[in-house]
């Protein structure tokens, strides 16, 4: 099985470049199939989950031409089958875009319910709610979601709860419906924006996404495009957090600094330097840092997805830091291994106590999830002596070259699959 092994305790220094953002990714891939044309993405993370949605694109008909690692050709014109196929599909969670897509485009989709990350019960009963006041009939039969109309006609829709996906899917499926659709308490991520940006670019007619309130026009159809897709918040996040928690000092490249500011206000809060330029952010990590409060919360709040990275950085932190997590319920799975490390956090609830320490030690431990999953990394480089990490394969589901990338930074970590190259590792790595 494949794990990374990593010797911590060197600081990070140097340049890091972002990759495209997997969940405005996941969005735009969908979105692509509404179109009879070529359409052109660039930019594109090449991870586990977008390669997933690649092959689910191409199974149900559509032509899928792989240009390069970052960028592919997608035409949904040949596409023969409105039912996506289980097997690659139940493996992501951002499938239930294909209900949005396939239902805007041919009034009818039959999607499985989706899997993903296990962080707590994720409904989509918002989801369904946008489709049915837009004029669908959808049922749950032999668990996939099917949703069918005569004709889809515009609607005035208000979400219960702010969610991405919800928002996301409707707007997708509204993009072609007749006259005019107004989503209220929609959510603001920047992925979001960058849906809209790319369904704009076919020839839709969305206007406010990055707002509370998004308005879409139905047009007659989509053409073809050519479209960037926006550098990953999460991922630059991530390496943020891993600068400040191994006192490193780290430019983060092809970033959008604007989306970074809530992560970016609390590492200053910490104590820590971060520079803004144009496209970069520079994190120098202080040796002493001080204990903060973060809660997540809908964007511009502080994203769920960076709760456990900075969980980990505040336990190297002096003093005691409350972290509240209001968006999952089950998103501090990442604790019991933490602890294992010499991490001092008590979970009560949606609060997570975090107790400064000294350092963590170097112990074995496993992904929960993607992202907890990237926050023991940071643990493990921060930490005295040897780790290694299992159940990788949730991280490379989000993460392009992460490996590769903290190793040009001088972080000591390799990818291993066998006991024989991990010892090998550490007589190499000795000290
Ligand atoms: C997306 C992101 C995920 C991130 C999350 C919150 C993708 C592929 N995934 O997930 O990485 O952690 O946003 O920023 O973009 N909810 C309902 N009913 C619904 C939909 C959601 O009650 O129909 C609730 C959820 O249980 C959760 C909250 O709304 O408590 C937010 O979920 P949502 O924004 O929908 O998350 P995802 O789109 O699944």
């Amino acid at each position: 099985m494949e794990q990374y092994i990593i010797k911590g305790g060197a600081p990070l220094k140097g340049e890091v470049t972002i990759s495209g953002a997997k969940n405005a990714a996941l969005g735009i891939l969908a979105a692509a199939v509404m179109s009879d044309d070529d359409v052109l993405i660039e930019n594109l993370p090449d991870v586990k989950d977008i390669n997933v949605m690649l092959e689910a694109i191409s199974e149900i008909g559509a032509r899928v031409d792989r240009i390069d690692r970052h960028t592919v050709r997608i035409n949904g014109r040949t596409i023969s089958d409105i039912s996506v196929d289980d097997e690659f599909i139940r493996r992501i969670r951002a499938s239930y875009y294909f209900i949005g897509a396939l239902l805007g485009k041919y009034r009818h989709a039959r999607v499985p319910l989706p899997g993903g990350c296990n962080i707590g019960s994720r409904p989509i009963d918002q989801h369904i709610k946008g489709f049915k006041a837009l004029g669908a009939e959808v049922r749950i039969e032999s668990g996939s979601v099917i949703a069918d109309a005569e004709q889809l006609r515009a609607a005035h829709i208000y979400f219960d709860v702010v969610s991405v996906g919800a928002t996301i899917n409707v707007m997708m499926a509204a993009v072609m419906a007749e006259g005019q659709t107004i989503i209220e308490n929609a959510a603001k991520e920047p992925h979001i924006v960058d849906v809209a940006n790319f369904l704009n670019s076919m020839g839709a007619n969305i206007k406010g996404a990055g707002t509370d309130t998004i308005r879409v026009k139905g047009v007659e159809k989509l053409h073809g495009s050519e479209y960037a897709i926006i550098p990953d918040q999460i991922e630059a996040g991530t390496f943020m957090c891993m600068a400040a928690a191994t006192r490193g000092d780290v430019v983060i490249k092809n970033v959008i600094p604007k989306h970074l500011e809530a992560i970016t206000a609390k590492l200053l809060e910490m104590g820590n330097e971060v520079e803004e330029y144009d496209e970069a952010v520079r994190v120098i990590g202080a040796a002493r840092q001080r204990h903060t409060d973060i809660k997540t919360l809908p964007y511009p709040g502080f994203p769920t997805d960076m709760q456990p990275q900075m969980a980990v950085a505040l336990s190297l932190a002096e003093g005691t830091s409350m972290v509240t997590e209001s968006i999952f319920e089950n998103r501090f799975k990442y604790v019991d291994e933490l602890s294992r490390m010499g991490g001092n956090i008590k979970v009560e609830g949606n609060v997570a106590v975090v107790d400064g320490i000294e350092h963590f030690s170097g112990a074995s431990v496993s992904s929960p999830d993607l992202r907890a999953g990237a926050a023991l990394v940071i643990a493990a480089l921060a930490a005295e002596g040897y780790s290694t990490v299992e159940e990788i394969g949730y991280i490379q589901r989000g993460y392009e070259n992460f490996d590769e990338k903290i190793a040009a930074l001088g972080g000591q970590i390799r990818l291993v699959d066998s006991e024989q190259e991990a010892k090998k590792f550490r007589l190499r790595v000795v000290g």
